[in-house]
């Protein structure tokens, strides 16, 4: 594999709540040895943000005016990926339940997505990285050399998604279902960037596969992309 071409791939990996994203796009990242950033812990510290500050998320006005004055800064480590809200660690506070309550109106507002992409694209800079989120592929980094889009049925994500909730936040996976199911809708018909699959996305169907497998197949399939393109 060329190294210089891997250090320089965008790997953009979308896709509805709880369809192993974050697992998948960390161990992509390790075994390909490339930076990882996780879009939806920005949005959800912007969610946290406007909670702390007592913003009502229901005012696209009075969130827009709140989310100027935010800094968050994301670690890109596939090991150990860290979020910093103007530099206090929020990494328990954004998998608050309030804050995923929250995140979808707060990410639906126009300016919250313009200022948060800009940031995403500087992280992403040159490359050499795995992106997650829902908007990657379509507009964060649509020149990504590979764009997956990852599904899995809503069940099989319920079941995922309660287990990795802590004991803390113990919740029954009906009612895990009944929040991905409500998040996939409002994320899928918002007017500022839906969750979508871009036209040259690779649709993953995780509900049967391990972890392991998901993480070999997107493993695979960038290989492939590179010797491609070293071919051309
Ligand atoms: O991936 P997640 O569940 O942590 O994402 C939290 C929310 O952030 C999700 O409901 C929608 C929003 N999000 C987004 O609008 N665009 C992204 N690129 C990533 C997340």
């Amino acid at each position: 594999m060329e190294s210089e071409d891997l250090q320089r791939m965008v790997i953009a990996i979308d896709g509805t709540a709880g369809s192993g994203k974050s697992s998948t796009s960390r161990g992509v990242a390790a075994r390909l040895g490339l930076r990882y950033l996780d879009s939806g812990a920005m949005y959800r510290a912007m969610a946290w943000q406007m909670l702390l500050k007592g913003v009502d998320v229901g005012d696209p006005d009075a969130v827009a005016a709140h989310a100027e004055s935010v800094r968050i800064e994301s670690g890109t480590d596939p090991a150990d990926p860290t979020i910093h809200l103007s530099g206090t660690d929020v990494s328990r506070q954004i998998r608050f339940a309030e804050t995923t309550m929250a995140v979808s109106a707060v990410s639906a507002v126009p300016r919250v997505r313009e200022l948060l992409v800009h940031l995403q694209r500087a992280i992403i800079g040159e490359g050499g990285i795995v992106v997650e989120g829902r908007d990657i592929g379509t507009v964060v980094a649509p020149d990504a050399a590979l764009k997956i889009y990852l599904v899995a049925d809503p069940a099989a994500r319920a079941a995922r998604r309660s287990a990795e909730l802590g004991e803390d936040q113990v919740q029954d996976v009906r009612s895990v279902q009944q929040d991905l199911v409500r998040r996939d809708s409002v994320d899928s018909t918002r007017a500022t960037s839906p969750l979508s699959a871009a036209d040259d996305a690779v649709v993953v169907d995780s509900t049967e596969l391990s972890l392991d497998e998901v993480v070999e197949t997107i493993v695979t399939l960038a290989e492939d992309r590179l010797s491609s393109q070293a071919g051309d």
